[in-house]
């Protein structure tokens, strides 16, 4: 039985102090819950927001992590510096992160990697654009996505990794893929896990993410491949959030 995860993916949004009240509210409305949830938050807050969520048993995210372990690489996070602040989580490959800022499958694969390394758990995101499910091309892209990271890390890797298939035309767009249809690839995606280590696909924690809402979290975390979501826009209002905390 896998143990379902809600994460919630910040983005670059709010203040401090906002993050600091958010973190706060989902602390004290979370007591109650039995499920992992998470919050990865932007770098600059991520002590912060750890303070913040105290005991409450939320764990700490980043959104990304360097692709290098240290040296001269002005402006990137290593997975040491977030070992060392407490984050459990790195989100690697977000769909932003490879379309705005060229992000490829070798540098998630390397930052996966990383993150690995200090015992970040690293969440990997994939997922189709539009373009490419229009042209039949999704499980060729979430196989490409995958290979690189299994053929850098190892499938055994995946025994301590999550994975976010996140459809880039569902994020931020206020369209989520249907059920059936987030479901049909959460299974293909377990299903390639499984050709090379069934035990390890048996046990991986599959996400969807992708304008994840209060209203249609329950159906989607419903489905027998879907073990929770990686949220983003409505992870940014604690009632809404904790609604989907409580969705699972
Ligand atoms: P939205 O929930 O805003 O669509 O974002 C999804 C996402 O990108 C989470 O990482």
């Amino acid at each position: 039985m896998r143990q379902p995860l809600i994460m919630g993916n910040w983005k670059m949004n709010g203040s401090r102090e906002e993050g600091v009240q958010l973190a706060k509210a989902l602390a004290e409305g979370l007591e109650s819950v039995s499920q992992e949830v998470a919050v990865c938050v932007p770098f600059v807050y991520l002590s912060d927001i750890r303070a913040a969520l105290g005991s409450s048993g939320i764990a700490l995210g980043a959104q990304n992590v360097a692709d290098q372990a240290s040296g001269a690489y002005t402006g990137e996070v290593s997975a040491s510096m977030l070992a060392d602040i407490g984050c459990k989580y790195a989100l690697v490959g977000h769909s932003e992160r490879r379309s705005y800022y060229g992000d490829t499958n070798q540098s998630v694969a390397a930052r996966f990697c990383q993150a690995m390394k200090q015992n970040v758990t690293p969440v990997l995101c994939v997922g189709e654009t539009l373009e490419e499910r229009e042209s039949d091309k999704t499980f060729q892209v979430v196989d490409e996505q995958l290979d690189a990271v299994i053929d850098a890390a190892g499938i055994e890797a995946f025994d301590k990794a999550v994975i976010a298939y996140e459809p880039v035309w569902a994020i931020g767009t206020g369209k989520t893929a249907s059920d059936e249809q987030a479901q049909e690839v959460h299974k293909y995606i377990r299903q390639r896990i499984a050709e090379r280590n069934p035990a390890i696909a048996e046990k991986v924690q599959i996400l969807y993410g992708g304008s994840v809402k209060p209203d249609n979290a329950k159906a989607l975390f419903a489905m027998p491949d879907i073990d929770g979501g990686l949220v983003g826009g409505a992870s940014l209002d604690a009632k809404g959030f904790l609604q989907i905390c409580h969705s699972v």
